[in-house]
């Protein structure tokens, strides 16, 4: 008889985050995989051939499945990675690390001429091409690589704004400028959900008071939105082309150019907690089913020739 399957999970907990963790974990057992969950490497020892978390070997598991955006630290980045290297994740370490960074994915996305936010990236000693930029472009956002939730990003109107800001930035222990060209849009986004290259659902979110942000960290509120043939072949093909299992692709409308472009592509989207459920957002069932159905097939036994 064949080895019985068995899945590592890490899972975010709150926003009703636990009761799908627990829906993941009875349809796997339905289909006789066994799950370990609360795998939080951040735990993790690895010894020689081993990454050994709660007694158990998780270079042994058959799949694991990291699905925590809250809690990413770098030691957890780097286990991820090497476990990656002998067993499937989901999603793939490559992938996932790719979305965390903005340039790097908006540099991919447009190498594959997906409409995105036009950008510029220069090291940190050449503060005159932002000069340069803010000439030619009249607004634009600096922002973090690496942030999320709308945490860090700066609205850059003029030549003063930017004089104004870069001295506070030399004093930060920056590697290097990220800025975008600001884009003309209604302050509303669409987020479009996808798993294994299918759509699942879609949502809104539009900024809150005076923000030009629409994230629900800056005062954003989310509403139920119907998509477009548009947004929705734009979110399939840059989660392809990311390589993601499962994503969460946010898109704009800009209003000079007159088209869509692809804003930012997420590794761990949330799914709709309970309130957005009551809302009308009624994904989470379809997006926990296609979950199961890829897990099962990525650690299928390979058949015997
Ligand atoms: N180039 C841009 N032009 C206009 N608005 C932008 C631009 N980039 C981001 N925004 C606004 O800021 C929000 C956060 O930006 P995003 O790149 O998604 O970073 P985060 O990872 O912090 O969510 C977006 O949802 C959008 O409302
Ligand atoms: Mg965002």
């Amino acid at each position: 008889m064949a080895k019985k399957r068995t899945v590592g999970m890490w899972m975010y907990k709150n926003g009703g985050g636990a009761e799908i963790e627990k829906k993941i974990i009875k349809k796997l057992k339905e289909r006789d995989i066994k799950v370990i969950n609360d795998l939080n490497l951040r735990y993790a020892v690895a010894k020689n051939k081993d990454i050994i978390l709660n007694g158990y070997k998780l270079n042994k598991l058959d799949l694991f499945f990291s699905y925590n955006a809250g809690e990413q630290t770098q030691y957890q980045m780097y286990l991820y990675q090497a476990l990656n290297r002998v067993i499937p994740t989901m999603n793939s370490y490559d992938a996932f690390a790719l979305t965390e960074d903005k340039f790097q994915t908006n540099f991919l996305l447009k190498n594959h001429d997906i409409p995105t936010p036009n950008y510029k990236l220069c090291h940190r000693d050449d503060g005159h091409e932002l000069k340069k930029i803010i000439k030619k472009w009249d607004k634009m956002v600096y922002k973090p690589t690496d942030g999320w939730g709308g945490v860090g990003l700066t609205k850059i109107e003029n030549e003063a704004n930017l004089d104004m800001l870069l001295p506070f930035l030399n004093q930060m222990d920056l590697r290097f400028f990220y800025v975008e060209k600001f884009i003309d849009y209604d302050k509303t986004d669409y987020r479009i959900d996808i798993v294994d290259g299918q759509f699942v659902g879609c949502y809104g979110r539009k900024a809150g008071g005076g923000d030009w942000r629409t994230n629900v960290t800056s005062g954003g509120s989310v509403f139920v939105r119907e998509p477009n043939e548009e947004v929705v072949d734009l979110a399939l093909r840059a989660t392809k082309i990311c390589g993601l299992d499962i994503a969460g692709v946010d898109l704009i409308y800009d209003r000079e150019k007159e088209r869509y472009v692809v804003l930012e592509v997420n590794g761990i989207p949330a799914f709709a907690t309970p309130e957005q459920e009551k809302m009308g957002l009624n994904f989470n069932d379809r997006k926990i089913e296609l979950i199961v159905e890829m897990i099962d097939r990525k650690t299928k036994p390979k058949e015997k020739k």
